[in-house]
């Protein structure tokens, strides 16, 4: 049996509620991620049963503006699972959209009652009422902003931030003293994969968890950080979001000077790209 069809009950649940089937759970790869057996990931997976008006509203806020389903990531219930498992301090996520991976990320940080969601977001958006067929369902509908399908009652641990994660990235690594989940799914280049990932190295301490989405577009970039790293990369089937875990290892390479224990990563700063492409949309790279 496929590890995607041993989701619980109550979970297909919650995806029927999304209204979007590619969001049903792999428990396998969470496991991997977490370094834990399943049967111990699946308690926690399982709250996402609780959530169904959530997860209603969302579809709602949605199809309110015309979109059949949200725009991207595919594992909002992984993203979930991962976020009150890790009980990080400090999320980033690069790409918001209306927000699907964002309502998710909070509403686990909620559960927890703590952490931070830092999102970074450059928007475009839909030039009429309706989305065209070559428009992208990433852009904003008209007369919504970045995050818009977000319940308001989440937003209390959301530092959101708009603009070219080429230019806030760095500044928000800066002000952060860890990162204990990163998640890319701004512009899928790999020169800008490459650039995100090498930024909040630094930051990562043994495991944290670093996923990037859309990577059948971003080339070797993820491959050649998990190597830098020597971790193995994680697959979540044939999406292209993939993801790894810092080692401990990693995590224990001698600090230059005194650094905070758990501060990682040593690795070598990849190019900058240049400004932002002029090209966002899905189904081109970004
Ligand atoms: C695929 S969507 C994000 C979907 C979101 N993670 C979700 O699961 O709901 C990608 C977003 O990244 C934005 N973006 C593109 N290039 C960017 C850049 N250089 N910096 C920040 N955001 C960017 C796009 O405009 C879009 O809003």
């Amino acid at each position: 049996m496929p590890a995607r069809a041993k989701a619980p009950p109550s979970v297909a649940l919650a995806v029927e509620a999304l209204g979007d089937t590619r969001s049903m759970p792999d428990l396998e790869w969470l496991a991997g991620l977490l370094d834990l057996p399943a049967s111990d990931i699946e308690r926690t997976l399982r709250e996402v049963g609780d959530y169904g008006g959530f997860e209603s509203e969302i579809r709602r806020r949605h199809l309110s503006k015309g979109r059949e389903f949200y725009a991207q990531l595919a594992a909002p219930f992984e993203l979930y699972t991962l976020v009150r498992m890790l009980r990080p301090a400090h999320v980033i996520e690069t790409g918001v959209s209306s927000g699907v991976s964002s309502a998710h990320i909070l509403l686990a940080l909620a559960k927890n009652r703590t952490g931070t969601l830092h999102s970074i977001d450059l928007p475009t958006r839909q030039k009429a009422e309706l989305l065209a067929e070559k428009e992208s369902p990433v852009c904003l509908p008209p007369g919504c902003e970045t995050g818009w399908a977000v319940p308001e009652y989440l937003r209390g641990r959301w530092d959101l931030r708009i603009g070219p994660s080429q230019e806030l990235l760095p500044k928000l690594v800066g002000e952060l003293p860890s990162v204990e989940l990163f998640l890319h799914d701004s512009l899928h280049t790999p020169a800008h994969l490459a650039f995100e990932l090498d930024t909040v190295a630094g930051k990562l301490a043994a495991g944290s968890i670093v996923l990037a989405d859309n990577t059948n577009w971003t080339g070797l970039s993820f491959d050649r950080f998990a190597a830098r790293l020597g971790r193995p990369v994680l697959r979540r089937g044939d999406t292209g979001l993939v993801g790894l875990r810092v080692g401990s290892s990693a995590a224990q390479s001698p600090p230059t000077s005194p650094a905070p224990a758990k501060r990682v990563v040593k690795i070598a700063r990849a190019k900058r790209p240049a400004s932002p492409s002029a090209s966002r949309r899905r189904g081109s790279p970004a």
